[in-house]
């Protein structure tokens, strides 16, 4: 069966370009569903048909109404990219407004891998709230790829949204995946 891999994106530079990640996710074997916040919706509004052409799935952006049932199916791994500074924060403190954040702080605790790759510039990294929200998801072992082995925060203004690295972001999703899999055959 071919892995589930979501996709989620947050209103940061990258996000204009979520089309190469998930051709790139596509041609490394996952099956992609792509999950926007609300505002990433917005940016993708004149083009969301050609997202969900693209992964062959409808795209939420939107928490589905009580009596409505899933529309994608369960998923493998996830890998939330980018990541905005403002839903680092709020997942930090525990806020779930999104069904961006709210899909992937529960599956951290199901047993989901979950890999975050961050974007944003010095002076949002500067916040006292960021170095404590990137501790707060990795001691729930969420996979916070900032730093040297991620996304460094760029000086103001000089963000190069084109360039972000989403194969360095799917390398480690894919090494999150690999060691459950492996674990599960013990
Ligand atoms: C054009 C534009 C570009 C933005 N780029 C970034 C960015 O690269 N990183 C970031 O953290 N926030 C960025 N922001 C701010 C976020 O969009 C804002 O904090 C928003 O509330 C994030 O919401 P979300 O995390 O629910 O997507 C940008 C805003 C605009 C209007």
């Amino acid at each position: 069966m071919t892995p589930v891999l979501y996709l989620i994106a947050c209103a940061a530079g990258p996000s204009q370009y979520l089309d190469l990640g998930v051709r790139l996710a596509q041609g490394r074997g996952w099956n992609v569903c792509a999950i926007l916040s609300p505002s990433a919706a917005t940016w993708w509004e004149p083009r969301m048909s050609e997202l969900e052409d693209l992964t062959g799935h409808p795209v939420r952006s939107q928490y589905k109404l009580p009596w409505q049932s899933d529309v994608l199916p369960k998923a493998d791994a996830m890998l939330v990219a980018p990541l905005s500074c403002t839903s680092l924060n709020k997942w930090g403190a525990g806020i779930a407004d999104t069904v961006a954040l709210g899909i992937p702080s529960e599956a951290v605790h199901m047993g989901v891998p979950v890999a975050v790759m961050p974007f944003f510039n010095q002076a949002q990294a500067a916040q006292p709230a960021v170095l404590r929200s990137v501790e707060a998801l990795r001691v729930q072992g969420v996979r916070v790829l900032l730093g040297e082995d991620g996304y460094e925060p760029h000086p103001p203004k000089t963000g190069r949204a084109a360039e972000f690295p989403w194969a360095r972001a799917l390398d480690a999703v894919r090494d999150m995946f690999a060691r459950q899999e492996a674990d599960s055959e013990r």
